[in-house]
């Protein structure tokens, strides 16, 4: 599983389209989580969170799943990816080999994505001439020195892949860069640097050298210490077509290798600490590289691990990122998995303080501080709980950051702390939540759906019996007369049915996939997970949606009859624009 894949880059949409026409995913699920057949679909208990009765459910239809209790669902390859702690890549290739299906040669794919493993390869070599410094160059006794001071072995030097990039300007250059060719491939993996007045200079010079792997160990880039006090401390990869920082973890590749079973990742700020926690034995921790996590980050961590403690400094910027950290992960929260935060003692951080701690002093869960006890604990501290006014602001407080969580027991928990905290109950609470719009935080990209209005729920409603049944797209005749209609969503729909009418066969999953990692997805799961009930009675599926159809369309219509009465309202209407507008009336009137 951890081997290096020759294949690189984009899979090409068309065969994740067969792939997915190949799977059933009742069946791939069952071969882990025996399903039962419940009405039209099968069920179990749900595997992403304790239960004891399924509300887990697998629509053979949709080949999508959905858990009511914990809110999880995605395609056969998201369920892979969750299951088996998969990156996208590596889900395709399970699949791909269980439905005896060839990933799609290099060859096949376009000029960028070869050149892309070009990238990869290169910095392998550069890895290993940085690691090769180290032993050899007759500088390396400084480095070796520093990494001692430091208090790292050599064991866990090696296993980082720890090197040195040797002072001077152009070492790698004179190693790796004799052509022009070469020169510039260098440089587009951000090792070289090009001067104002033509050739290249070394980025990484006299500095101790950390390759970062992705999670299927590719390098991707490298991180560089000063050996004293010099400025920057750390110097890093710049964004290149294959290192995009804020997406990346450091150690998350050695941690999944050293672990098969990860339960729990510790999110530390720096690479030393990552190194120096694998040294004292605590193989799990990653590190965000010098950003605040994000989003994407907080995905690939809860795919790996259930449980995730971040570590902090004890200081005032620990404090502030603690609760950016906090608020990035309450919208990913759902049941089954767990935040904690740890907070350093002031002037220490993990590396330091493991080597006087020790182990077990590290991993004592009495220090963390459940997520949830954190947000009450900081809710707490600007409120006076003995007045009647401080209990309703800390409910005021609090309702902002509950509406973030998805459904699930951890947000009810919650609720119920704020209610005994307040004072008041828990049904008052779950009313304001209901009215309560969802407010976009300025660092907290909101997975809730804006509010909709009446018109957007409509194309809401089309998009939903669509995903429902795709072949509906077979009964709209005069698609171009939904063009430029005023309504937020209809762009979206146009593209949707050109997707469907494109790849006949495409099932809802086929669908989400095709919008996998957009800022349509959440929304698109989301009217997938709940679009069964709506339409489960609905023999007249087609007729439903032709209404719908015509109601939009209608839209437009009023639109032109809006502006037509509104330029001619003090003119006298000529012959013709009456003529228009008893036309527009009549359609309108229609529906
Ligand atoms: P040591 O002094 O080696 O123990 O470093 P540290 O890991 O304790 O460093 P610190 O807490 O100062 O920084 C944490 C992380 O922030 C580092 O691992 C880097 O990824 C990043 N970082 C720190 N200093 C710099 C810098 O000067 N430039 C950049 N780009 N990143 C930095
Ligand atoms: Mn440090």
């Amino acid at each position: 599983m951890f081997i290096l894949l020759p294949m690189a880059g984009r899979i090409p949409q068309n065969f994740i389209d067969e792939l997915l026409a190949r799977t059933d995913i009742v069946d791939l699920i069952d071969g882990f989580v025996p399903l039962k057949k419940m009405g039209k679909d099968f069920k179990a208990c749900c595997p992403f969170h304790d239960e004891k009765t399924p509300s887990f459910t697998v629509s053979q239809n949709k080949q999508f799943y959905h858990c009511f209790g914990c809110g999880a669902n995605g395609t056969a390859i998201s369920f892979l990816m969750e299951y088996s702690h998969l990156e996208f890549l590596e889900a395709i290739e399970e699949m791909a080999n269980k439905a005896g299906l060839p990933i799609p040669e290099e060859a096949n794919q376009p000029r960028t994505d070869s050149n892309l493993s070009e990238l990869y390869e290169l910095l392998e070599i550069v890895v290993r001439f940085y690691c090769t410094q180290l032993k050899e160059h007759k500088q390396a006794g400084r480095a070796i020195e520093y990494l001692k001071n430091r208090g790292i072995s050599g064991e866990i030097a090696k296993q980082f892949e720890l090197g040195y990039a040797p002072a001077g300007w152009d070492n790698l250059i004179e190693e790796l860069g004799k052509s022009d060719a070469a020169q510039k491939r260098l440089s587009l993996t951000g090792m070289i640097i090009k001067r104002d007045n033509g050739g290249y200079y070394d980025r990484f010079r006299d500095r101790i050298m950390f390759p970062i792997r992705d999670p299927r160990g590719r390098v991707i880039g490298f991180g560089g210490r000063v050996l004293d006090d010099e400025t920057p401390k750390y110097l890093n990869s710049p964004e290149t077509p294959i290192y995009h920082k804020g997406r990346e973890l450091y150690g998350l590749y050695q941690a999944r290798r050293t672990n098969k079973d990860l339960q729990r990742l510790y999110v530390v700020e720096g690479y030393m600490d990552v190194i120096a926690l694998a040294q004292y034995g605590i193989t799990n921790a990653v590190a965000s590289l010098g950003t605040a996590a994000t989003s994407d980050h907080l995905e690939r961590l809860f795919r790996a691990a259930a449980q995730v403690v971040f570590c902090f400094d004890g200081d005032n910027a620990g404090r502030t990122a603690a609760w950016r950290a906090l608020e990035t992960t309450l919208p990913l929260i759902r049941d089954g998995r767990q935040a904690f935060f740890m907070f350093m003692p002031q002037g220490e951080d993990p590396d330091t303080y493991v080597r006087s701690n020790g182990r077990e002093s590290f991993e004592d869960n009495s220090q963390y501080l459940a997520l949830s006890d954190y947000l009450i604990a900081k809710l707490k501290e600007t409120t006076d709980l003995s007045t009647t006014q401080g209990q309703a602001k800390l409910v005021d407080d609090a309702l902002p950051f509950i509406s973030l969580m998805p459904q699930g027991a951890l947000r009810k928990l919650l609720i119920r702390d704020v209610a005994k905290l307040s004072d008041g109950d828990e049904a008052y609470i779950e009313s304001l939540l209901s009215s309560q719009k969802p407010v976009e935080r300025r660092t907290i990209r909101s997975n809730k759906p804006a509010q909709k209005s009446g018109n957007e729920n409509l194309v809401g409603k089309i998009i939903s019996m669509l995903l429902y049944q795709p072949t509906l797209v077979h009964t709209v005749e005069n698609q171009d007369a939904l063009k430029s209609i005023p309504v937020a969503g209809v762009d979206f729909l146009l593209e949707l049915l050109e997707l469907i009418r494109n790849n006949p066969k495409i099932s809802c999953a086929g669908i989400l996939e095709n919008w996998r990692d957009t800022k349509y997805e959440p929304r698109l799961k989301q009217i997938a997970a709940s679009n069964s009930d709506m339409l489960a009675v609905s023999s007249r599926l087609e007729e439903e949606f032709l209404g719908a159809l015509t109601k939009l369309q209608a839209k437009k219509t009023q639109q032109e009859l809006k502006q037509l009465t509104n330029v001619k309202r003090v003119s006298n209407l000529s012959a013709e624009d009456k003529e228009a507008i008893r036309k527009l009336t009549k359609i309108s009137d229609k529906k």
